[in-house]
């Protein structure tokens, strides 16, 4: 049966928000047998944009789904990065969803979309900069004065590097989210790809963030074209991914795990057994985690 947040061990709650467990991301093709074979799953997170509409079927699964489960909001517009303006009235939509769905936590990417009013539809790294530490953050404060409340960013995977790049990419994160007070979406494969892509330590890059700002993680599969790597969402998580998820929840302990999967769905059934892998390694991680505090 799934545990309404509410009713989750305290012990594991990580402080600033609930401990959810482990998650799925609700995708519109499970709709049905999700509600029809109400699955081992503790929570979804639902893509935002998905749902920033005025009626019809997304709205009412949506009022079904929320009635269930805990629901977390993860959106792919907001270009917290960019520099265009900040949209106002995707913010003021995504409010109102918000108020809607009263999500337990909102989160987007540290990134860019998009330069003026041209949306790129990719979400772009940014150049690891002081400047860019400042720019960034200012945006997020906004967004957060806005929201009321705090956001979480999440890490993107990427295949190229800027020159004028000052410090890694974790150095990075974890300076806009300290400048930003905002917390961190950590996407474990993101990280896999990019540290293969780029040539460096995925576990420096774990270990090398405010452990008290991470709040999220992302698990998913990508394609392995041999000498580089594209995240593409359409395949199960591979061992490396799962070896650094167990080195992650060992480091940063109970973190609310999700996987999260965007194309070549398989069955439902299949991406419980991943919901169910990812909990037994927590069971396991958290356990001898526990022994040894
Ligand atoms: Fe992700």
């Amino acid at each position: 049966m799934n545990a309404p947040a509410a009713a989750v061990d305290l012990d594991l709650d990580t402080g600033a928000m609930p401990w959810l467990g482990y998650g799925l991301g609700l995708r519109p093709e499970h709709y049905q047998d999700i509600l029809d074979a109400d699955p081992e799953v503790d929570w979804f997170e639902i893509l935002s944009e998905n749902y920033m509409v005025q009626g019809g079927k997304p709205l009412h699964y949506l009022e079904r789904f929320s009635e269930r489960y805990p629901l977390v909001m993860h959106g792919v517009s907001l270009s917290v990065g960019g520099t265009d303006p900040l949209d106002l009235a995707y913010l003021k939509d995504l409010k109102a969803l918000a108020d809607r769905v009263q999500p337990a936590w909102i989160s987007d990417h540290l990134c860019w979309t998009g330069q003026a009013g041209r949306n790129l539809h990719d979400l772009m790294p940014l150049p690891h900069t002081s400047e860019a530490v400042k720019h960034v953050a200012e945006r997020v404060r906004r967004v957060q004065d806005y929201l009321g409340r705090r956001i979480l960013l999440e890490n993107v995977s990427s295949y190229v590097s800027y020159r004028g790049s000052e410090m890694s990419e974790w150095e990075f994160l974890g300076a806009v989210a300290q400048e930003a007070d905002c917390l961190i979406l950590l996407d474990i494969n993101n990280i896999y790809v990019s540290a293969v892509n780029h040539g460096f330590s995925p576990q420096e890059y774990v270990y090398g963030l405010p452990a008290e700002r991470v709040q999220q993680f992302h698990l998913a599969g990508h394609t392995d074209y041999g000498d580089f790597i594209i995240d593409t969402h359409d395949h199960p998580v591979v061992a490396p991914v799962w070896e650094l998820y167990a080195k992650a929840l060992a480091h940063f302990g109970p973190v609310s795990t999700l996987i999260e999967r965007d194309d070549r769905l398989p069955p439902l059934t299949e991406l419980v057994s991943e919901v169910e892998q990812a909990r037994r390694i927590g069971f396991r991680v958290l356990e001898n985690r526990r022994c040894r505090v």
